[in-house]
This record gives structure tokens, sequence and C-alpha cells, in this order.
């Protein structure tokens, strides 16, 4: 049975959206915004921010990014098999922006963004001192992605694993980390627009036991 229904947009991406915009990332949206800090195999430090990022396992902690194209936090962290990720907040949010910018390899965003960082504990990774979360990881695999048919797409995953956590002790309450006191800000879809979390968003729903089930 052919499924048609009328109030549905569908469209088959390859063929285009046939939108104004592509609503593609406004759907799996808002994520959480990837702020990857690096440096090159001469020192010099890199920071961009990077919205296909998320959290891919526990224990150990696995996070990844997708450089769409060979950007230069991906060229950074195959020269140094490192990388910092540093949580964007709303008083961080222009910041973050900034450090978007397209620039030459030689420029550091840091000081681009009037930002000061500081250097890892456990890794030689540059850090956005300002930002209350930041992670010190050591990447585990480059995987570059690929069509259905087998052909490369000229994007590369960045999965790497978390040796080290910094968190600003305000955010924790009684040692639970509270997440909307940091105001994190998420990017959704369109050119510009961008989420921040705050304590109204948020509800609790426990997970169902099925019984005789652990
Ligand atoms: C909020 C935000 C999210 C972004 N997400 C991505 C992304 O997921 N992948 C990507 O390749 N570029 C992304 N970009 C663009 C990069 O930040 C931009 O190309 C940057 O110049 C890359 O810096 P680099 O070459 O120093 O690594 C994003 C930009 C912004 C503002």
């Amino acid at each position: 049975m052919e499924l048609k229904a009328p109030h549905y947009h569908f469209y088959e991406p390859s063929l285009g959206h046939g939108l104004p915009h592509d609503p593609f990332n406004a759907i799996v949206g808002p994520r959480p915004i990837g702020w990857i800090s690096t440096r090159d195999a001469n020192g010099v430090a890199n920071l961009a921010p990077y919205s296909f990022f998320n959290a891919f396992n526990y224990t150990p902690p696995i996070v990844g990014f997708s450089s769409i194209g060979s950007k230069d936090s991906l060229l950074n962290i195959r020269e140094t098999g490192l990388f910092g990720w540093n949580l964007t907040t709303r008083s961080l949010a222009h910041q973050m922006n900034t450090s978007s910018a397209s620039t030459p390899k030689e420029i550091d965003e840091f000081k681009l963004a009037g930002l000061s960082s500081l250097s890892g504990r456990v890794v030689d990774v540059p850090l956005v001192e300002k930002s209350p979360v930041r992670f010190e990881c050591r990447c585990t695999q480059i995987i570059q992605l690929k069509k259905i048919d087998g052909d490369a797409v000229q994007t590369w995953l960045v999965l790497g694993e978390v040796v080290g956590v910094h968190i600003d002790k305000t955010l924790l309450r009684d040692g639970v980390y509270d997440t909307a006191a940091a105001h994190p800000v998420l990017r959704g879809g369109g050119m510009a627009d961008y989420f921040e979390i705050s304590s109204d968003a948020h509800f609790q729903m426990h997970r169902p036991r099925y019984p005789g089930s652990a």
C-alpha cells in the first residue's frame, strides 16, 4: 500500500527537500554544541563549534563530532590525537559564535574571541577558562562517512575518550550535576537558531520496569 498523507510534507533527501531551508537540522535539534579546542603540532591553539556532536558511550565516556570537510580541528586532532570539549553557556554564546569564523590555520580563535585558555591536567589540550564544564579527550577513532552506495562523503566523525572532566562546583547540588544551572546553549536549525536550557524546561520520567526483568 502506498502511504499518502496530504497533511505531511514528504521528500527524499537525495531529490531535494522542496522547502525554503533544509529542515533536517531543525528536526534533529536542538543539538548540544561540541565547542572543540585543539592545538596543532606547533602549539597554535584552535577553537571551533561543532553541533553535529554528541555523547556515544557512558563507560568509558566517549564523545564525537562531525567535521564536514577537512577542517582545522580535524587536522590538529590527526596531528596530536587530542582535543578538548567546552560547554557553551548563554554567557559564552557570542564567543562560541565568533570562534566559528573560517580563519587560516595559524589564527588562534581563543584570541579572536577574546577568551583565555588553560591547559588540560591529563593531556596537553587548551581549554576555555571561562567555560564551567570542560572535557579533556584522547581521540579513539576518525571515521570517514559513506553513502548507501559506499561512496565516501567528505565528512569525518571524530570520536574521543574523555580522560579528564572539569566541573565548576557551583553546578553541583549535593554532588549532583545540575544541567539547567549552567544555562547551556544548543543549536537549532535555520541560519541562526539557538535554544537556551533553563529549569522551566525540565521534567522527569522514570524508565518502566518490565515484570521479571532486572
Ligand atoms: C553553532 C555552530 C555549529 C557548527 N557545527 C558544525 C558541525 O557540526 N560540523 C562542521 O563541520 N562545521 C560546523 N560549524 C562550522 C564550523 O564551526 C566552522 O567551519 C569553523 O570555522 C571550523 O573551524 P576549524 O577549521 O578551526 O576547525 C558550526 C558552526 C556553528 C556556529
